[in-house]
Protein backbone atom coordinates (compact mmCIF):
# COMPACT_ATOMS: atom_id res chain seq x y z
CA UNK A 1 0.00 0.00 0.00
CA UNK A 2 2.72 2.64 -1.15
CA UNK A 3 1.07 6.26 -0.97
CA UNK A 4 0.45 8.33 -3.84
CA UNK A 5 2.95 11.47 -4.00
CA UNK A 6 -0.48 13.71 -4.62
CA UNK A 7 -2.01 12.56 -1.45
CA UNK A 8 0.73 14.44 0.35
CA UNK A 9 0.59 17.58 -1.47
CA UNK A 10 -2.62 19.10 -0.28
CA UNK A 11 -3.42 22.19 -2.27
CA UNK A 12 -3.62 24.17 0.84
CA UNK A 13 0.00 24.34 1.17
CA UNK A 14 1.27 26.38 -1.55
CA UNK A 15 -0.54 29.17 -0.63
CA UNK A 16 0.73 31.04 2.53
CA UNK A 17 4.20 31.61 2.44
CA UNK A 18 4.34 36.07 2.42
CA UNK A 19 0.71 36.31 1.38
CA UNK A 20 -1.88 38.60 2.82
CA UNK A 21 -3.82 36.60 4.87
CA UNK A 22 -7.26 37.73 3.18
CA UNK A 23 -6.07 36.66 -0.09
CA UNK A 24 -5.61 33.41 1.24
CA UNK A 25 -9.04 33.39 2.84
CA UNK A 26 -10.44 33.90 -0.80
CA UNK A 27 -7.84 30.89 -1.50
CA UNK A 28 -9.71 28.47 0.96
CA UNK A 29 -12.88 28.99 -0.20
CA UNK A 30 -12.12 29.14 -3.79
CA UNK A 31 -14.09 25.53 -3.78
CA UNK A 32 -17.21 27.28 -2.60
CA UNK A 33 -17.50 30.64 -4.83
CA UNK A 34 -20.82 29.29 -6.18
CA UNK A 35 -22.63 28.83 -2.62
CA UNK A 36 -20.87 32.04 -1.37
CA UNK A 37 -22.01 34.11 -4.44
CA UNK A 38 -25.79 32.38 -3.52
CA UNK A 39 -25.18 33.30 0.02
CA UNK A 40 -24.50 36.94 -0.54
CA UNK A 41 -27.69 37.47 -3.62
CA UNK A 42 -29.92 35.78 -0.73
CA UNK A 43 -28.37 38.30 1.75
CA UNK A 44 -28.83 41.20 0.27
CA UNK A 45 -32.33 40.78 -1.24
CA UNK A 46 -33.64 39.46 2.11
CA UNK A 47 -31.87 42.56 4.15
CA UNK A 48 -34.20 44.74 1.78
CA UNK A 49 -36.49 45.92 4.66
CA UNK A 50 -33.41 47.23 6.66
CA UNK A 51 -32.63 49.31 4.06
CA UNK A 52 -36.29 49.83 2.43
CA UNK A 53 -38.26 50.44 5.30
CA UNK A 54 -37.10 53.84 6.20
CA UNK A 55 -37.71 54.90 2.38
CA UNK A 56 -41.33 53.24 3.29
CA UNK A 57 -41.82 55.02 6.09
CA UNK A 58 -41.00 58.72 4.54
CA UNK A 59 -43.56 58.32 2.02
CA UNK A 60 -45.99 56.91 4.03
CA UNK A 61 -45.51 60.14 7.05
CA UNK A 62 -45.27 62.32 3.31
CA UNK A 63 -48.64 60.36 2.28
CA UNK A 64 -50.15 61.91 5.75
CA UNK A 65 -48.68 65.36 5.82
CA UNK A 66 -49.75 65.87 2.29
CA UNK A 67 -53.25 68.13 2.84
CA UNK A 68 -56.15 66.70 1.12
CA UNK A 69 -55.50 62.88 0.74
CA UNK A 70 -58.55 61.57 -1.95
CA UNK A 71 -57.64 58.27 -2.39
CA UNK A 72 -55.59 55.73 -0.19
CA UNK A 73 -54.26 53.66 -3.09
CA UNK A 74 -50.43 54.64 -2.49
CA UNK A 75 -50.76 53.56 1.14
CA UNK A 76 -51.87 50.16 -0.05
CA UNK A 77 -48.99 49.65 -2.54
CA UNK A 78 -46.38 50.76 0.11
CA UNK A 79 -48.39 48.07 2.86
CA UNK A 80 -48.11 45.84 -0.13
CA UNK A 81 -44.69 46.01 -0.73
CA UNK A 82 -43.76 46.08 3.05
CA UNK A 83 -45.47 42.74 3.15
CA UNK A 84 -43.52 41.41 0.15
CA UNK A 85 -39.74 42.55 1.96
CA UNK A 86 -41.02 41.10 5.11
CA UNK A 87 -42.55 37.74 3.82
CA UNK A 88 -39.30 36.65 1.61
CA UNK A 89 -37.11 37.59 4.69
CA UNK A 90 -37.76 34.46 5.65
CA UNK A 91 -37.32 32.00 2.73
CA UNK A 92 -34.53 34.13 1.91
CA UNK A 93 -32.56 34.08 5.20
CA UNK A 94 -32.88 30.21 5.43
CA UNK A 95 -31.47 30.08 1.88
CA UNK A 96 -28.41 32.48 2.87
CA UNK A 97 -27.80 30.56 6.28
CA UNK A 98 -27.83 27.19 4.67
CA UNK A 99 -25.27 28.49 1.66
CA UNK A 100 -22.94 30.49 3.80
CA UNK A 101 -23.06 27.54 6.17
CA UNK A 102 -22.11 24.80 3.48
CA UNK A 103 -19.05 26.81 2.45
CA UNK A 104 -17.97 27.62 5.37
CA UNK A 105 -18.68 23.81 7.30
CA UNK A 106 -16.69 22.65 3.96
CA UNK A 107 -13.92 24.68 4.52
CA UNK A 108 -13.53 24.14 7.81
CA UNK A 109 -13.33 20.01 7.62
CA UNK A 110 -10.76 20.84 4.50
CA UNK A 111 -8.87 22.76 6.75
CA UNK A 112 -8.81 20.27 9.72
CA UNK A 113 -8.55 17.43 7.39
CA UNK A 114 -5.61 19.07 5.71
CA UNK A 115 -3.66 19.97 9.13
CA UNK A 116 -4.17 16.29 10.28
CA UNK A 117 -2.80 15.36 7.36
CA UNK A 118 0.28 17.86 7.70
CA UNK A 119 0.98 16.17 10.71
CA UNK A 120 1.26 12.98 9.77
CA UNK A 121 3.71 13.49 7.25
CA UNK A 122 5.91 16.14 9.36
CA UNK A 123 9.16 15.25 10.59
CA UNK A 124 9.27 13.77 13.90
CA UNK A 125 11.79 16.54 14.71
CA UNK A 126 9.57 19.26 14.25
CA UNK A 127 6.76 17.45 17.33
CA UNK A 128 10.11 17.65 19.33
CA UNK A 129 9.80 21.45 18.75
CA UNK A 130 6.41 22.02 18.96
CA UNK A 131 4.04 21.35 21.75
CA UNK A 132 0.90 18.97 21.63
CA UNK A 133 -0.73 21.64 22.99
CA UNK A 134 0.15 24.29 20.38
CA UNK A 135 -0.80 21.81 17.33
CA UNK A 136 -4.11 20.54 19.25
CA UNK A 137 -5.16 24.58 18.91
CA UNK A 138 -4.21 24.76 15.50
CA UNK A 139 -6.50 21.99 14.45
CA UNK A 140 -9.43 22.77 16.46
CA UNK A 141 -9.44 26.91 17.66
CA UNK A 142 -7.72 28.34 14.70
CA UNK A 143 -10.49 26.88 12.24
CA UNK A 144 -12.62 27.39 14.52
CA UNK A 145 -11.99 31.00 14.67
CA UNK A 146 -11.43 31.04 10.69
CA UNK A 147 -15.02 29.40 10.62
CA UNK A 148 -15.84 32.19 12.37
CA UNK A 149 -14.23 34.70 10.62
CA UNK A 150 -16.42 33.82 7.69
CA UNK A 151 -19.33 34.58 9.90
CA UNK A 152 -18.56 37.74 10.62
CA UNK A 153 -17.52 38.82 7.38
CA UNK A 154 -21.38 38.07 6.07
CA UNK A 155 -23.34 38.44 9.17
CA UNK A 156 -21.74 41.61 10.25
CA UNK A 157 -19.48 43.00 7.39
CA UNK A 158 -21.94 42.15 4.26
CA UNK A 159 -24.51 44.45 6.66
CA UNK A 160 -22.88 46.70 7.03
CA UNK A 161 -21.68 47.79 3.50
CA UNK A 162 -25.24 46.68 2.07
CA UNK A 163 -26.64 49.64 4.57
CA UNK A 164 -24.14 51.49 3.75
CA UNK A 165 -24.71 51.82 -0.16
CA UNK A 166 -28.18 51.83 -0.27
CA UNK A 167 -29.10 54.31 2.34
CA UNK A 168 -26.81 56.29 0.34
CA UNK A 169 -27.69 55.32 -2.94
CA UNK A 170 -31.63 56.40 -1.30
CA UNK A 171 -30.57 59.41 0.36
CA UNK A 172 -28.99 60.45 -2.95
CA UNK A 173 -32.05 60.26 -4.85
CA UNK A 174 -34.38 61.70 -2.95
CA UNK A 175 -31.88 64.69 -1.44
CA UNK A 176 -28.61 64.66 -3.28
CA UNK A 177 -27.02 68.06 -1.21
CA UNK A 178 -27.82 66.06 1.89
CA UNK A 179 -25.28 63.85 1.21
CA UNK A 180 -22.70 66.57 1.98
CA UNK A 181 -23.62 66.44 5.34
CA UNK A 182 -23.52 62.84 6.12
CA UNK A 183 -20.26 62.78 4.69
CA UNK A 184 -19.26 65.41 7.46
CA UNK A 185 -21.22 63.82 10.32
CA UNK A 186 -21.08 60.42 9.82
CA UNK A 187 -17.25 59.97 10.27
CA UNK A 188 -17.17 62.47 13.23
CA UNK A 189 -20.08 60.60 14.94
CA UNK A 190 -18.62 57.34 14.87
CA UNK A 191 -14.69 58.25 15.71
CA UNK A 192 -16.82 60.16 18.70
CA UNK A 193 -18.81 56.61 19.32
CA UNK A 194 -15.78 54.91 19.09
CA UNK A 195 -12.81 56.97 21.05
CA UNK A 196 -15.79 56.26 23.34
CA UNK A 197 -16.04 52.42 23.75
CA UNK A 198 -12.76 51.92 23.12
CA UNK A 199 -11.72 51.63 27.28
CA UNK A 200 -14.41 49.40 26.86
CA UNK A 201 -12.43 46.74 24.62
CA UNK A 202 -9.33 46.92 26.87
CA UNK A 203 -11.02 46.64 29.90
CA UNK A 204 -12.77 43.26 28.45
CA UNK A 205 -9.25 42.48 27.03
CA UNK A 206 -7.92 42.31 30.65
CA UNK A 207 -10.75 40.81 32.03
CA UNK A 208 -10.69 37.79 29.63
CA UNK A 209 -7.14 37.61 30.27
CA UNK A 210 -7.76 37.20 34.25
CA UNK A 211 -10.05 34.39 33.10
CA UNK A 212 -7.87 32.58 31.01
CA UNK A 213 -5.34 32.93 33.86
CA UNK A 214 -8.35 31.41 35.97
CA UNK A 215 -9.06 28.53 33.88
CA UNK A 216 -5.22 27.68 33.82
CA UNK A 217 -5.19 27.67 37.48
CA UNK A 218 -7.97 25.43 37.69
CA UNK A 219 -7.29 23.04 35.46
CA UNK A 220 -3.48 22.58 37.06
CA UNK A 221 -5.45 21.85 39.93
CA UNK A 222 -7.66 19.29 38.89
CA UNK A 223 -3.83 17.72 37.56
CA UNK A 224 -2.25 18.15 40.57
CA UNK A 225 -5.07 16.48 42.69
CA UNK A 226 -3.76 13.66 43.51
CA UNK A 227 -0.42 15.18 44.33
CA UNK A 228 -2.32 17.66 46.51
CA UNK A 229 -4.42 15.19 48.14
CA UNK A 230 -1.84 12.34 48.86
CA UNK A 231 0.09 15.40 50.59
CA UNK A 232 -2.58 16.83 52.36
CA UNK A 233 -1.81 20.20 50.23
CA UNK A 234 -5.14 21.23 50.26
CA UNK A 235 -5.19 24.44 52.22
CA UNK A 236 -2.18 25.57 49.51
CA UNK A 237 -3.82 24.21 46.38
CA UNK A 238 -7.13 26.37 47.10
CA UNK A 239 -4.94 29.27 48.27
CA UNK A 240 -3.63 29.15 45.00
CA UNK A 241 -7.16 28.83 42.87
CA UNK A 242 -8.62 31.22 45.75
CA UNK A 243 -6.30 34.15 44.73
CA UNK A 244 -7.11 33.63 40.95
CA UNK A 245 -10.78 33.78 41.67
CA UNK A 246 -10.79 36.73 43.56
CA UNK A 247 -8.89 38.71 40.57
CA UNK A 248 -11.67 37.66 38.64
CA UNK A 249 -13.83 39.27 40.60
CA UNK A 250 -12.47 42.85 41.06
CA UNK A 251 -11.30 42.73 37.29
CA UNK A 252 -15.31 41.78 36.56
CA UNK A 253 -16.39 44.41 39.23
CA UNK A 254 -14.06 46.81 37.56
CA UNK A 255 -15.04 46.00 34.08
CA UNK A 256 -19.00 46.33 34.74
CA UNK A 257 -18.62 49.85 36.17
CA UNK A 258 -16.31 50.99 33.09
CA UNK A 259 -19.32 49.63 31.02
CA UNK A 260 -21.76 51.00 32.86
CA UNK A 261 -20.45 54.61 32.25
CA UNK A 262 -19.08 54.40 28.80
CA UNK A 263 -21.99 52.26 27.64
CA UNK A 264 -24.20 55.02 28.48
CA UNK A 265 -21.96 58.09 27.11
CA UNK A 266 -21.30 55.73 23.82
CA UNK A 267 -25.55 55.23 23.52
CA UNK A 268 -25.81 58.79 24.54
CA UNK A 269 -23.58 60.24 22.27
CA UNK A 270 -24.85 58.30 19.50
CA UNK A 271 -28.73 59.10 19.65
CA UNK A 272 -27.32 62.80 20.14
CA UNK A 273 -25.79 62.39 17.00
CA UNK A 274 -29.38 61.32 15.60
CA UNK A 275 -31.35 63.85 17.30
CA UNK A 276 -28.96 66.00 16.13
CA UNK A 277 -29.60 65.11 12.47
CA UNK A 278 -33.09 65.26 13.09
CA UNK A 279 -33.41 69.30 13.94
CA UNK A 280 -30.70 70.02 10.94
CA UNK A 281 -33.20 68.35 8.49
CA UNK A 282 -35.84 69.71 10.26
CA UNK A 283 -34.53 73.19 10.43
CA UNK A 284 -33.66 73.01 6.70
CA UNK A 285 -37.00 72.21 5.82
CA UNK A 286 -38.46 75.07 8.27
CA UNK A 287 -36.01 77.15 6.92
CA UNK A 288 -36.67 76.25 3.35
CA UNK A 289 -32.41 75.70 2.61
CA UNK A 290 -33.62 71.99 0.95
CA UNK A 291 -36.47 71.17 -0.59
CA UNK A 292 -37.69 69.24 2.26
CA UNK A 293 -40.74 67.23 3.28
CA UNK A 294 -41.70 65.57 6.13
CA UNK A 295 -41.27 62.29 4.79
CA UNK A 296 -37.53 63.46 4.07
CA UNK A 297 -36.73 64.55 7.79
CA UNK A 298 -37.59 60.73 8.79
CA UNK A 299 -35.94 59.67 6.29
CA UNK A 300 -32.55 61.36 6.83
CA UNK A 301 -32.67 60.80 10.29
CA UNK A 302 -33.18 56.89 10.26
CA UNK A 303 -30.49 56.56 7.57
CA UNK A 304 -28.22 58.43 9.53
CA UNK A 305 -28.53 56.35 12.20
CA UNK A 306 -28.57 53.30 9.96
CA UNK A 307 -24.76 54.58 8.39
CA UNK A 308 -23.51 55.82 11.59
CA UNK A 309 -24.14 52.21 13.09
CA UNK A 310 -23.09 49.98 10.26
CA UNK A 311 -19.72 52.20 10.67
CA UNK A 312 -19.45 51.31 14.01
CA UNK A 313 -20.10 47.64 14.07
CA UNK A 314 -17.86 47.10 10.91
CA UNK A 315 -15.07 48.91 13.60
CA UNK A 316 -16.62 46.33 16.16
CA UNK A 317 -15.76 43.25 14.24
CA UNK A 318 -11.87 44.76 13.48
CA UNK A 319 -10.79 41.97 17.06
CA UNK A 320 -13.01 39.66 15.83
CA UNK A 321 -11.14 40.34 12.10
CA UNK A 322 -8.01 40.58 13.16
CA UNK A 323 -8.20 36.82 15.33
CA UNK A 324 -9.24 35.39 12.44
CA UNK A 325 -6.48 36.41 10.18
CA UNK A 326 -4.23 35.83 12.98
CA UNK A 327 -5.28 32.12 12.41
CA UNK A 328 -4.90 31.85 9.14
CA UNK A 329 -1.44 32.29 9.75
CA UNK A 330 -1.02 30.06 12.30
CA UNK A 331 -2.39 27.32 10.18
CA UNK A 332 -0.46 28.48 7.44
CA UNK A 333 2.69 27.74 9.57
CA UNK A 334 1.74 24.03 9.82
CA UNK A 335 0.57 23.41 6.42
CA UNK A 336 3.32 25.28 4.60
CA UNK A 337 6.34 24.28 7.18
CA UNK A 338 9.34 22.29 5.44
CA UNK A 339 10.35 20.05 7.36
CA UNK A 340 9.02 16.96 6.29
CA UNK A 341 9.87 13.38 6.53
CA UNK A 342 11.61 13.25 2.78
CA UNK A 343 9.89 9.91 1.43
CA UNK A 344 8.28 11.27 -1.98
CA UNK A 345 8.93 9.46 -5.02
CA UNK A 346 11.14 7.24 -3.26
CA UNK A 347 11.17 3.06 -4.08
CA UNK A 348 8.90 1.06 -1.53
CA UNK A 349 10.70 -1.74 0.53
CA UNK A 350 8.66 -5.03 -0.30
CA UNK A 351 10.63 -6.80 1.90
CA UNK A 352 13.27 -7.12 4.89
CA UNK A 353 15.85 -9.20 6.05
CA UNK A 354 17.21 -7.75 8.73
CA UNK A 355 20.62 -6.74 7.85
CA UNK A 356 22.28 -3.32 9.25
CA UNK A 357 25.63 -1.81 8.30
CA UNK A 358 26.15 1.11 10.19
CA UNK A 359 28.97 2.89 7.65
CA UNK A 360 30.99 6.10 9.66
CA UNK A 361 27.12 6.93 10.46
CA UNK A 362 27.17 10.45 12.53
CA UNK A 363 24.64 12.59 13.23
CA UNK A 364 23.86 15.92 14.71
CA UNK A 365 20.99 17.15 16.19
CA UNK A 366 19.88 20.99 14.54
CA UNK A 367 21.18 23.39 16.03
CA UNK A 368 23.50 21.64 17.81
CA UNK A 369 26.83 22.05 18.19
CA UNK A 370 28.22 18.48 19.25
CA UNK A 371 27.82 15.33 17.28
CA UNK A 372 25.24 13.14 19.33
CA UNK A 373 26.64 10.16 17.13
CA UNK A 374 30.06 10.15 15.75
CA UNK A 375 31.74 7.87 13.08
CA UNK A 376 29.59 5.51 14.43
CA UNK A 377 29.95 1.64 11.97
CA UNK A 378 28.34 -1.17 12.76
CA UNK A 379 27.30 -4.79 10.90
CA UNK A 380 24.34 -6.81 12.03
CA UNK A 381 23.39 -9.47 10.73
CA UNK A 382 19.57 -10.94 10.36
CA UNK A 383 18.28 -11.91 13.89
CA UNK A 384 21.09 -10.42 16.39
CA UNK A 385 19.89 -8.89 19.26
CA UNK A 386 21.90 -5.39 19.93
CA UNK A 387 22.26 -4.44 23.15
CA UNK A 388 22.99 -0.59 23.81
CA UNK A 389 24.36 0.51 27.16
CA UNK A 390 26.49 3.61 28.24
CA UNK A 391 25.94 6.66 30.30
CA UNK A 392 22.81 9.31 30.12
CA UNK A 393 23.25 11.26 26.56
CA UNK A 394 25.86 8.51 24.95
CA UNK A 395 23.40 8.69 22.06
CA UNK A 396 21.38 5.01 22.51
CA UNK A 397 18.13 6.71 21.62
CA UNK A 398 19.71 8.36 18.61
CA UNK A 399 20.68 5.56 17.38
CA UNK A 400 17.08 3.86 17.33
CA UNK A 401 15.44 7.00 15.94
CA UNK A 402 18.23 6.29 12.63
CA UNK A 403 17.24 3.07 12.84
CA UNK A 404 13.26 3.61 12.92
CA UNK A 405 13.76 6.39 10.16
CA UNK A 406 12.93 9.48 12.71
CA UNK A 407 16.50 11.05 11.73
CA UNK A 408 18.54 10.55 8.90
CA UNK A 409 22.65 10.27 9.11
CA UNK A 410 24.22 13.57 8.99
CA UNK A 411 27.05 11.89 7.86
CA UNK A 412 27.84 8.05 6.47
CA UNK A 413 25.05 6.16 5.46
CA UNK A 414 23.07 3.01 7.26
CA UNK A 415 22.05 -0.27 4.48
CA UNK A 416 19.51 -2.21 5.34
CA UNK A 417 20.01 -5.62 3.40
CA UNK A 418 22.64 -3.88 1.58
CA UNK A 419 20.08 -1.20 0.19
CA UNK A 420 21.10 2.50 1.55
CA UNK A 421 17.94 3.49 3.70
CA UNK A 422 18.55 6.87 2.00
CA UNK A 423 17.04 5.88 -1.21
CA UNK A 424 13.84 4.47 0.22
CA UNK A 425 10.13 5.39 1.28
CA UNK A 426 10.42 4.76 5.00
CA UNK A 427 7.04 4.20 5.54
CA UNK A 428 7.15 1.71 3.52
CA UNK A 429 10.15 0.07 5.56
CA UNK A 430 8.30 0.90 8.93
CA UNK A 431 5.74 -2.18 7.90
CA UNK A 432 8.14 -4.60 8.72
CA UNK A 433 9.33 -3.04 12.05
CA UNK A 434 7.76 -2.62 15.82
CA UNK A 435 8.84 -0.40 18.23
CA UNK A 436 8.24 -0.93 22.01
CA UNK A 437 8.76 2.32 24.07
CA UNK A 438 10.10 3.12 27.15
CA UNK A 439 6.81 4.54 28.21
CA UNK A 440 4.01 2.14 26.83
CA UNK A 441 1.50 4.07 24.46
CA UNK A 442 -2.03 2.68 24.97
CA UNK A 443 -5.45 4.73 24.10
CA UNK A 444 -8.38 5.16 24.63
CA UNK A 445 -9.97 1.93 23.56
CA UNK A 446 -10.38 -2.04 24.27
CA UNK A 447 -7.31 -4.28 24.83
CA UNK A 448 -8.09 -5.51 21.30
CA UNK A 449 -8.11 -1.89 19.74
CA UNK A 450 -4.63 -1.32 21.40
CA UNK A 451 -2.90 -4.80 20.45
CA UNK A 452 -4.19 -4.88 16.67
CA UNK A 453 -3.91 -0.86 16.06
CA UNK A 454 -3.33 -0.03 12.79
CA UNK A 455 -4.14 -3.98 11.55
CA UNK A 456 -7.13 -5.07 10.03
CA UNK A 457 -9.34 -8.21 10.08
CA UNK A 458 -6.72 -9.62 12.47
CA UNK A 459 -8.49 -13.12 13.68
CA UNK A 460 -9.59 -13.52 17.52
CA UNK A 461 -6.87 -16.25 17.71
CA UNK A 462 -3.86 -14.68 16.76
CA UNK A 463 -4.96 -11.89 19.25
CA UNK A 464 -5.33 -14.36 21.61
CA UNK A 465 -2.05 -15.90 20.41
CA UNK A 466 -0.29 -12.66 20.39
CA UNK A 467 -1.58 -11.72 24.72
CA UNK A 468 -0.85 -15.38 25.73
CA UNK A 469 2.71 -14.95 24.08
CA UNK A 470 3.18 -11.44 25.54
CA UNK A 471 2.25 -13.19 28.86
CA UNK A 472 -0.76 -11.07 29.08
CA UNK A 473 -3.37 -13.44 29.05
CA UNK A 474 -3.55 -14.35 32.37
CA UNK A 475 -4.92 -10.74 33.74
CA UNK A 476 -6.36 -10.24 30.06
CA UNK A 477 -8.83 -12.88 30.55
CA UNK A 478 -9.68 -11.81 33.90
CA UNK A 479 -10.66 -8.44 33.04
CA UNK A 480 -14.78 -7.86 33.03
CA UNK A 481 -14.88 -8.10 28.90
CA UNK A 482 -11.94 -10.31 27.99
CA UNK A 483 -10.03 -8.37 25.42
CA UNK A 484 -12.99 -6.27 24.85
CA UNK A 485 -12.16 -4.52 27.75
CA UNK A 486 -11.62 -1.03 27.72
CA UNK A 487 -8.59 0.29 28.88
CA UNK A 488 -9.23 3.97 29.85
CA UNK A 489 -7.65 7.05 28.58
CA UNK A 490 -3.68 6.18 27.89
CA UNK A 491 -4.26 2.80 29.85
CA UNK A 492 -5.54 4.88 33.09
CA UNK A 493 -6.95 1.38 34.09
CA UNK A 494 -3.59 -0.75 33.80
CA UNK A 495 -0.79 -1.08 35.84
CA UNK A 496 2.83 -0.47 34.85
CA UNK A 497 3.68 -4.03 34.26
CA UNK A 498 0.86 -5.00 32.20
CA UNK A 499 0.72 -1.99 29.58
CA UNK A 500 4.55 -3.24 29.02
CA UNK A 501 3.10 -6.67 28.31
CA UNK A 502 0.45 -5.16 26.22
CA UNK A 503 2.72 -2.82 24.00
CA UNK A 504 4.99 -6.06 23.57
CA UNK A 505 1.43 -7.83 22.50
CA UNK A 506 1.34 -5.33 19.90
CA UNK A 507 4.68 -5.62 18.42
CA UNK A 508 4.22 -9.47 18.40
CA UNK A 509 0.86 -9.38 16.55
CA UNK A 510 2.56 -7.52 13.43
CA UNK A 511 5.19 -10.07 13.54
CA UNK A 512 8.02 -7.75 13.05
CA UNK A 513 11.73 -8.46 10.89
CA UNK A 514 13.36 -5.61 12.58
CA UNK A 515 12.47 -4.74 16.39
CA UNK A 516 13.50 -1.32 18.63
CA UNK A 517 13.10 -1.83 22.35
CA UNK A 518 13.89 0.90 24.90
CA UNK A 519 13.72 -0.87 28.01
CA UNK A 520 11.67 0.82 30.55
CA UNK A 521 13.90 1.57 33.66
CA UNK A 522 10.88 1.62 35.90
CA UNK A 523 11.39 -1.38 38.50
CA UNK A 524 9.18 -3.83 38.84
CA UNK A 525 8.55 -6.99 40.76
CA UNK A 526 10.62 -9.61 40.59
CA UNK A 527 7.46 -12.21 39.30
CA UNK A 528 6.09 -9.38 36.71
CA UNK A 529 9.78 -8.61 35.93
CA UNK A 530 10.85 -12.23 34.82
CA UNK A 531 6.89 -12.15 33.16
CA UNK A 532 8.07 -9.38 30.84
CA UNK A 533 11.43 -10.98 30.29
CA UNK A 534 10.49 -14.45 28.84
CA UNK A 535 7.62 -12.26 26.83
CA UNK A 536 10.67 -10.31 25.48
CA UNK A 537 12.83 -12.69 24.68
CA UNK A 538 9.87 -14.68 22.78
CA UNK A 539 9.58 -11.07 20.88
CA UNK A 540 12.89 -11.09 20.22
CA UNK A 541 13.70 -14.47 18.88
CA UNK A 542 14.61 -14.60 15.07
CA UNK A 543 14.41 -10.70 14.89
CA UNK A 544 17.22 -8.52 13.97
CA UNK A 545 16.49 -6.19 17.89
CA UNK A 546 17.72 -3.54 18.79
CA UNK A 547 17.38 -2.68 22.90
CA UNK A 548 18.51 0.10 24.90
CA UNK A 549 19.32 -2.30 27.78
CA UNK A 550 18.78 -1.33 31.17
CA UNK A 551 18.14 -4.79 32.94
CA UNK A 552 21.41 -7.55 32.96
CA UNK A 553 19.00 -10.06 31.68
CA UNK A 554 18.51 -8.72 28.31
CA UNK A 555 21.72 -7.78 27.86
CA UNK A 556 23.42 -10.75 29.39
CA UNK A 557 20.61 -12.73 25.98
CA UNK A 558 22.13 -10.47 23.70
CA UNK A 559 25.22 -11.71 21.70
CA UNK A 560 26.58 -8.30 21.16
CA UNK A 561 26.63 -5.17 23.23
CA UNK A 562 27.31 -1.88 21.65
CA UNK A 563 28.72 0.62 24.50
CA UNK A 564 28.65 4.02 23.61
CA UNK A 565 30.33 7.37 25.53
CA UNK A 566 30.01 10.42 24.11
CA UNK A 567 28.18 9.50 20.94
CA UNK A 568 31.08 7.10 19.93
CA UNK A 569 31.34 3.51 20.02
CA UNK A 570 33.70 2.75 23.33
CA UNK A 571 33.48 -0.92 23.53
CA UNK A 572 31.95 -3.82 21.97
CA UNK A 573 31.37 -7.59 22.66
CA UNK A 574 29.87 -9.75 25.11
CA UNK A 575 28.67 -9.09 28.68
CA UNK A 576 31.83 -11.43 30.02
CA UNK A 577 34.10 -10.48 27.40
CA UNK A 578 33.71 -6.84 28.16
CA UNK A 579 33.74 -7.37 31.97
CA UNK A 580 37.37 -9.22 31.89
CA UNK A 581 38.31 -6.50 29.65
CA UNK A 582 37.78 -4.16 32.49
CA UNK A 583 36.45 -0.89 29.92
CA UNK A 584 33.96 1.22 30.60
CA UNK A 585 31.58 -1.54 30.64
CA UNK A 586 33.02 -3.06 33.11
CA UNK A 587 33.15 -0.03 35.47
CA UNK A 588 28.99 0.81 34.69
CA UNK A 589 28.61 -2.52 36.14
CA UNK A 590 30.54 -2.78 38.73
CA UNK A 591 28.71 0.65 39.90
CA UNK A 592 25.65 -1.02 39.73
CA UNK A 593 25.71 -4.73 39.85
CA UNK A 594 22.38 -5.75 41.17
CA UNK A 595 19.23 -6.42 39.21
CA UNK A 596 19.32 -3.27 37.55
CA UNK A 597 21.73 -2.39 35.06
CA UNK A 598 20.92 1.42 34.08
CA UNK A 599 23.46 4.26 32.89
N1 LIG B 1 16.20 16.70 19.80
C1 LIG B 1 17.46 16.95 20.17
N2 LIG B 1 18.04 18.12 19.83
C2 LIG B 1 19.30 18.40 20.18
N3 LIG B 1 20.08 17.56 20.85
C3 LIG B 1 19.58 16.38 21.22
C4 LIG B 1 18.24 16.01 20.90
N4 LIG B 1 18.03 14.78 21.39
C5 LIG B 1 19.17 14.40 21.99
N5 LIG B 1 20.11 15.35 21.89
C6 LIG B 1 21.48 15.27 22.39
O1 LIG B 1 22.13 14.19 21.79
C7 LIG B 1 22.92 13.48 22.71
C8 LIG B 1 22.55 12.01 22.70
O2 LIG B 1 21.20 11.90 23.16
P1 LIG B 1 20.43 10.52 23.28
O3 LIG B 1 19.03 10.84 23.54
O4 LIG B 1 20.75 9.68 22.12
O5 LIG B 1 21.11 9.91 24.60
P2 LIG B 1 20.77 8.55 25.35
O6 LIG B 1 22.01 7.74 25.32
O7 LIG B 1 19.54 7.96 24.81
O8 LIG B 1 20.53 9.06 26.85
P3 LIG B 1 19.49 8.49 27.94
O9 LIG B 1 20.08 7.23 28.47
O10 LIG B 1 19.50 9.54 28.99
O11 LIG B 1 18.18 8.31 27.29
C9 LIG B 1 22.72 14.14 24.04
O12 LIG B 1 23.85 14.95 24.30
C10 LIG B 1 21.49 14.98 23.88
O13 LIG B 1 21.61 16.18 24.60
MG1 LIG C 1 17.52 7.72 25.57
Amino acid sequence: MSTRPRDNRHPLEHRFSGEHPLRTLLYLYRGQRRQLAIASLCFVVKHSPVWLMPAITANIVDLVSRPGLHSPGELWVNALVLLVILAQNIPLHYAYARSLSRAARTTETQLRSALCRRLQHLSIGYYARQSAGVLQTKVLRDVEAVEQLTRVLFDGGLACLVNIVFALVITGLRQPWFLLYFLVTVPAAAAIVYTLRRPLAARNAAFREEIERMSTRVIEMTHLLPVTRAHGLESTALARVGESLERVQAAALHVDGINAVFGALSWATFNGFNMLCLIVSAWACLARWLPLGAGDVVLLTTYFGLITGSVLGLVGTLPQLTRGLESIRSIGEVLQCPDLEDNEDKAAVTAVEGEFSFENVSFVYPGSALAALHDFSLEVPPGETIALVGPSGAGKSTVLNLVIGFIRPTGGRILIDGRDMQAHDLRTYRRFLAVVPQESILFDGTVRDNVTYGLRGVPAEAVVAAVRDANAWDFVSQMPAGLDTPVGEKGARLSGGQKQRLAIARALIRNPRVLILDEATSALDTETEALIQEALARLMRGRTTFVVAHRLSTIRNARRIVVLDQGRLAEIGSHEHLVRSGGLYARLHSRQAGVEFTQ
